[in-house]
């Protein structure tokens, strides 16, 4: 990984500046991204296509520390060096140590996505936190570049150093330098999506073992990629036209597809509650009756609803509990 981030600021100078604060949104994928081709490198075996959430995510801000080692904050609190949390920070800003005169650093990371909602925040986190430091550093790093390196941190990172619709190509290289995040020039100011929270419990399988798992022992693994491939086109398409049905259909379908290969692995992955099972069968009652509404769902219980600005007070009636965001019509 360090070799990888040594590429990257091959030309860069780095030239510190007191303190550096970047936002980056969280993102919700309509193709997922489920399995990797280089753990190390954070390498996925397939393309994946996202909706960024406009200004939910995380702020962070970065100082040097005078401390030999970093200080994390999260939410106004200070972490523990041995936690979880403090320690994929650490981890992660080790990689650019060398470049950056082994500085140690204060990270004050603000997430205003409801904790309730049990939405991963490690990719907004990660692509602020190399917003940050580009920033920081006086590095002029291209968005392409500050994608592949938040990928380091967690593969869906990429993702979030942009806004809107947003590719993740996967890229063939062995290096990892052609796989990187960007834009999809769409702007759909009427597209909305709606968190229902089933559970914040932390997922008892992380996605990084569940996609391990996945592709070393699930028979339907081998679809996955002939799925996405499918996918992608038909998502390309739907924006293209501005097409919902096909849109959602899509959506709804690939994430589907991804739980049925993890439903496969031995031992079997199964991120559904008995409450995730009950609301998929009440969003297709009410398709069924004629409301233009789909989900998707990642490697957790919660589902994510898809819909348009002229179904949304139908949907909240149905779901007053939703948490409803515009990401178009924010400003961030
Ligand atoms: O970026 P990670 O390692 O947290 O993996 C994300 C995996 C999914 O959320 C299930 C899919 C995706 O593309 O975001």
């Amino acid at each position: 990984m360090k070799g990888f981030v040594k590429k990257i600021l091959e030309n860069q100078t780095s030239c510190a500046k007191e303190c550096a604060t970047a936002f980056a949104p969280s993102n919700i994928a309509l193709c997922k991204y489920w399995g990797k081709r280089d753990p190390q490198l954070n390498l996925p075996l397939n393309s994946s296509l996202s909706i960024s959430l406009g200004s939910l995510g995380t702020k962070t801000t970065l100082s040097a520390c005078t401390k030999q080692k970093d200080e994390i904050w999260l939410n106004g609190t200070v972490q523990d060096t041995n936690s979880i949390f403090a320690k994929r920070i650490s981890e992660f800003l080790d990689l650019f140590r060398e470049h950056l005169n082994n500085s140690f650093f204060t990270v004050r990371t603000e997430n205003n996505i409801p904790t309730a909602a049990g939405l991963a925040s490690s990719a907004s986190g990660f692509a602020a936190l190399v917003l940050a430091l580009n920033d920081w550093a006086g590095w002029n790093l291209s968005r392409r570049d500050l994608s592949m390196l938040a990928r380091l941190g967690s593969g869906s990172a990429a993702r979030s150093i942009f806004t809107g619709f947003v590719q993740w190509h996967a890229g063939h290289q062995a290096d990892g330098m052609d796989s990187f995040a960007e834009p999809i020039d769409v702007v759909w100011p009427d597209f909305r999506i709606g968190i229902l929270t089933i559970s914040d419990q932390k997922k008892a399988v992380g996605s990084r073992e569940g996609m391990n798992r996945t592709t070393n022992t699930s028979t339907l693994y081998k679809a996955w990629p002939s799925q996405v491939e499918n996918d992608l086109k038909k998502l390309h398409k739907a924006l293209r036209h501005r097409d919902f049905t096909r849109l959602g259909t899509t959506a709804e379908h690939n994430a589907l597809a991804m739980h049925a290969t993890m439903l496969a692995a031995c031992p079997p992955l199964l991120y559904f509650q008995p409450e995730t099972i009950k609301q998929i069968h009440r969003i297709h009652q009410l398709r069924t009756d004629g409301l233009a509404l789909y989900f998707t769902i990642d490697a957790g219980p919660n589902l994510k609803l898809l819909f348009q600005k002229e179904q949304q007070s139908a949907v909240q009636s149905a779901f007053p509990e939703l948490t409803v965001i515009a990401p178009f019509s924010e400003n961030i």
